[in-house]
């Protein structure tokens, strides 16, 4: 494992081994060119035959300087330049001082570090020196008087490589450049049938699995809206045609950012396929003067030999254990109760403290007190900013109403959404210039608000200033960090004439550096962030909470899609997912309350709802879930995810399955979506199991706030590949059932 390389025929070799995968590259010919040769399941040696094509026509330039361009268009390049004669598209791009676009790279040196460095300003994987080794390969694109440095770091304990990229401006005085485009990484394949899978969505329909075969040209996903967002997803999957949940090699590619994004497929003339992502090009320019140096954000790339479902999982792994940083990831976290869609905005210290009576009785650990309690905010067209308590509502103040809270037993959180400013609101009044504008345009608004400047430092330490204030004003141990509106607009009194390009990125950054200085100041605060609903759950999140609200649609079969496109690659133990009201206040829908309670369980685990208001039967369950929840939490946070059957696939029923590691237990998750004659139970086959062990089976039983007795003794292989009938009692659409398997 690790990183090594050598001097092979005109040039040197890297080759970057992980557990089960080989990622190999190397440089050629005069011009230093560096080019890919291999990425995929792990091999013994260096010897590949040679995929770069450099002895077959057209040959490199030293060889056959006739066919440059020939060579440009299809040499497999780690990080294609612009504008000399490769017509994909191109990684970097630049103005530079005399207004030419084109770049190109030329090795120059290496070295390779144990450990991981951090990337100044941004999330990032990280890992200690036993467990990381980074290779630098240093280029240079002398006639733009600029440097390359390729990051590349591999896992010893993951099959995954993180790629980000550095560009420094080394030219003399007066060397301005802009810098286009810069994305974080670039892997060639050769030839090969594939398709992508790609997130898709909207408000409280985000992340829907698509798939699609790889045509010629491109196929890619983006962001413009200034965050992560609902609509796409900095993701995309290349994978075997004929690869499946189980089976075939599949390449994951997961942007660690929050901004515009693009992740994109292409297929070329010859059919070899480049995949890169990074920052949007669009709308981006970033001045780098001599000195100076752009640092892009990182790209975590995932090689699975045996299908999606093992993607997932090393994803899970990667990000449970080397890029979420807060004390709670290893945690059970409390069960809370937010009142959002159980008051919306029409809520005082009286209700919330009857809802933390109640709530407290039935053994939820901590109340969420949503949007609405500063300013005279009473609807959602104000305050944004005036992160004051509004006595009106909140009488007697915070410190008086948490402290009430507590004395129920229950812990406090709070919600804020610091990013925004409402037109209405002192903050505004007192620093109209604060808002993201365009002077002589009347600027957009989206639910009534506009977005603070954070590219500007006294921006920055204002909202920070504010945060602080109320986190230290009471006991307060949970904060719902939320951001409800994309950026338009887009202008920065800050930054001038010339800056304007840097906004969207400087925004992100400034969002980074608050969340950053927040968990520093807090590290026992349970962070949530929040995008109306899951607009950024993104691994640049992941970095600064351990959480994140999944989507606003709690309905439990809208919720098997939404967070089985999320399970793709985040652990479930990232999921914030909630018991809803019903009819379920965003599709109308009515399910039973046990249903809601199992799938929230593949996630954090809370309840929304006005639990003084809900029917009896249902409130006299939640201390079923409750005990639930403290039974299988642990494995659910910790195990291994499989997806066994997919509702959005069949339209009928879903199932999951969460291995432990040991692969002693497991707990499989049925859900029978729609009802089928004569289907009383659905044959479902286990996985993940050792076919060695003898399993008993148990179902949960709510009534009886435990398990049944055992009621089947199997191997492990039987449950594998003979399976079971399993739930052999559903009558009617949206029943559900939980079986715990445990090894004898
Ligand atoms: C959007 C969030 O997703 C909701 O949970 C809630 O906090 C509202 N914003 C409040 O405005």
């Amino acid at each position: 494992m690790g990183i090594s390389c050598k001097d092979i025929d005109g040039g040197i070799l890297f080759k970057l081994d992980t557990p089960n995968s080989t990622y190999m590259f190397r440089t050629a010919d005069t011009d230093g060119f560096i080019l890919h040769m291999y990425c995929g399941r792990r091999l013994s040696g260096t010897q590949v035959d040679d995929l770069c094509r450099i002895d077959e026509p057209p040959f490199l330039p030293s060889k056959n300087e006739r066919e440059r361009c020939s060579f440009m268009d299809c040499a497999p390049f780690e990080y294609p330049g612009h504008g000399l004669g490769d017509y994909r598209d191109d990684a970097f791009s630049v103005i530079n001082k005399d207004g030419y676009f084109a770049t190109s790279l030329s090795y120059r040196s290496h070295r390779i570090i144990k450990g991981k460095p951090g990337l100044k300003g941004l999330p990032a994987t990280f890992g200690s020196e036993d467990e990381c080794t980074t290779l630098e390969i240093t280029a240079a694109d002398d006639a733009n008087g600029l440097e390359i440095i390729l990051y590349y770091s591999v896992f010893e304990d993951c099959d995954a490589l993180a790629r980000s990229v550095k560009i420094r401006n080394i030219g003399p005085e007066g060397n301005d450049i802009k810098l286009t485009k810069v994305l974080s990484t670039c892997v060639e394949f050769y030839g090969g049938d594939y398709d992508t899978i790609t997130l898709h969505g909207s408000w409280a329909r985000e992340r829907m699995m698509d798939r699609e075969h790889l045509g010629l040209g491109r196929r890619s996903v983006s962001s413009l809206r200034g965050e992560s967002s609902h609509q796409e997803h900095p993701f995309i999957a290349l994978l075997d045609h004929d690869a499946n949940e189980d089976h075939g090699d599949v390449y994951g590619f997961n942007f660690v950012y929050s901004g515009n994004f693009i992740a994109q497929a292409e297929k070329s003339q010859f059919d070899t396929v480049r995949v890169m992502l990074g920052i949007n090009p669009v709308d981006f320019c970033w001045n780098l003067k001599p000195g100076e140096e752009f640092q892009a954000p990182e790209v975590i790339s995932v090689y699975s030999g045996e299908g999606i479902g093992n993607m997932s999982r090393t994803f899970h792994d990667l990000y449970r254990k080397h890029l979420i940083r807060s004390k709670y990831r290893d945690c059970k976290r409390p069960i809370l109760i937010n009142n959002w869609e159980a008051t919306y905005f029409d809520f005082d210290t009286d209700k919330l403290i009857a809802i933390a009576r109640q709530a407290s009785k039935l053994g939820i650990e901590m109340l969420v007190m949503d949007d609405g309690w500063f300013g005279h905010r009473n609807d959602d067209s104000n305050s944004l900013g005036d992160w004051f308590v509004n006595e009106n509502k909140i009488k007697g103040g915070l410190k008086h109403l948490v402290e009430e809270v507590n004395k129920t037993g229950l812990k406090f959180g709070i919600w804020m959404e610091p990013e925004m400013i409402s037109p209405d609101s002192e903050l505004y009044r007192a620093h109209p210039d604060w808002a993201i504008r365009i002077p002589g345009r009347k600027p957009a608004l989206s639910r009534a608000q506009l977005v603070l400047d954070l590219t500007r430092p006294e921006v920055v330490d204002h909202t920070f200033g504010q945060i602080e204030k109320i986190l230290k004003s009471a006991n307060i141990e949970y904060l719902k960090w939320d951001m409800n509106r994309q950026l338009t607009d887009l202008g920065s009194s800050m930054l001038g004439k010339e800056g304007q390009g840097e906004l969207f990125h400087r925004y992100c950054l400034g969002v980074y550096e608050l969340q950053e200085r927040l968990v520093r100041e807090f590290p026992d605060l349970l962070l949530e962030n929040c995008s109306g609903g899951g607009a950024r759950f993104d691994p640049g999140m992941l970095y600064y909470s351990p959480q994140i609200w999944t989507s606003d649609d709690m309905d439990p079969v809208m919720r098997l899609q939404i967070q089985q496109g999320t399970a793709l690659m985040y652990p479930l133990s990232s999921m914030g997912a909630h018991v809803c009201d019903c009819p379920n206040h965003s599709t109308g829908r009515t399910t039973p309350f046990e249903t809601r309670g199992y799938v929230a369980l593949a996630g954090t685990f809370g309840y929304e709802l006005d639990v003084t208001r809900i029917p009896e039967a249902d409130r006299n369950m939640i201390p079923a879930q409750v005990a639930m929840y403290h039974s299988y939490n642990d494995l659910v946070r910790n195990g291994d995810y499989y997806r066994v059957a997919s509702y959005q696939e069949n339209h009928e029923w879903d199932c999951w399955e969460v291995v432990s590691k040991d692969r002693k237990e497991a707990l499989v998750t049925i859900v029978n979506v729609l009802g089928r004659v004569n289907y009383k139970s659905r044959l479902v086959k286990l996985k993940g199991l050792d076919p060695e062990k003898t399993y008993s089976l148990r179902y949960y039983n709510i009534e009886k706030a435990g398990e049944d007795e055992e009621y089947l003794r199997l191997k492990g292989d039987a449950l594998m590949y003979a399976g079971i009938k399993a739930a052999g009692n559903y009558h009617g659409d949206f029943r559900a059932r939980l079986l715990h398997i445990r090894e004898v």
